[in-house]
């Protein structure tokens, strides 16, 4: 496996001494990911801008020490550039098509990750476990589906961050009830990794109240923005 890809300045600020596992990462999405049907291969030319780097500034919303559950994972996006930058975070990521969990199972055990755990299964199947504070989500469903479907998996105060586009806003209208009628109690829209990347990725971030008990009934400590570098919120609670 040998796919040279120039590594932005950025990579080695977000990775740290994890930046050669996050190359290697890159290596694999632009050689076997794209053999296996993961990763168009047009992608390969900005995978670090529009992928990795995008994903891993979802970073800076996600509390220290944290479990997290990567719901749709596909290629690991944005559950393993979250790992790699993080490595105080457990994340489970979760992929229901056999041949995407078993190529995420591979280049887990190859990047050596062990806080990285993958489970093939739908979103639905993980209710009853224990509850986590953080689930992720990048174009995997409509926000409706997500928060029915990861809203149930967080603790008290836990929060569903959805990687969406531009069209975030609009889907926030348009969601709204649904969202509230899954367990959202507010919705913002935020804008995270500006300062850094070109243009910063959108995340829509749903929260539970802090009295909701967990299908476990267990208690995480509330989710809470990280310090680095606050978002910007773009949207009024619901
Ligand atoms: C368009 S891909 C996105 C993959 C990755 N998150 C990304 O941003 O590149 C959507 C993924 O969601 C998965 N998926 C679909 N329904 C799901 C469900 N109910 N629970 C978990 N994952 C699901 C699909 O198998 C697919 O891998």
């Amino acid at each position: 496996m040998k796919h040279d890809q120039v590594v932005p300045d950025l990579a080695g600020q977000l990775f740290g001494d994890r930046l050669p596992l996050a190359a290697r990462y890159v290596e694999h999405l632009a050689t076997t990911g794209v053999d296996w049907g993961l990763i168009g291969p047009r992608e390969v030319p900005r995978l670090w801008e529009r992928h990795v780097l995008n994903c891993a500034v979802v970073g800076e919303l996600v509390p220290p020490g944290s479990r997290v559950i990567d719901i749709g994972s596909g290629a690991g996006l944005p559950g393993l550039p979250l790992a790699l930058c993080r490595p105080d975070l457990q994340i489970l990521l979760v992929e229901p098509l056999l041949r995407r969990a078993q190529w995420l199972e591979q280049v887990v055990a190859d990047l050596r990750m062990g806080q990285v755990e993958v489970r093939r299964a739908r979103a639905e199947q993980l209710v009853g476990e224990p509850a986590v504070p953080v689930v992720t989500a990048r174009a995997v469903a409509p926000l409706d589906r997500l928060a029915r479907w990861g809203l149930p998996l967080l603790g008290p105060g836990g929060a569903l961050l959805a990687i969406k586009g531009r069209t975030a806003q609009q889907e926030v209208a348009e969601t709204a009830a649904q969202v509230r009628r899954a367990g959202g109690v507010s919705t913002d829209i935020l804008a995270v990794g500006g300062d850094v990347l070109g243009e910063a990725t959108t995340v829509v971030r749903v929260r539970v109240g802090d009295i909701t008990v967990g299908a476990s009934g267990h208690r995480p400590s509330p989710a809470r923005p990280g310090s680095r570098n606050r978002p910007r919120r773009t949207s009024s609670e619901q």
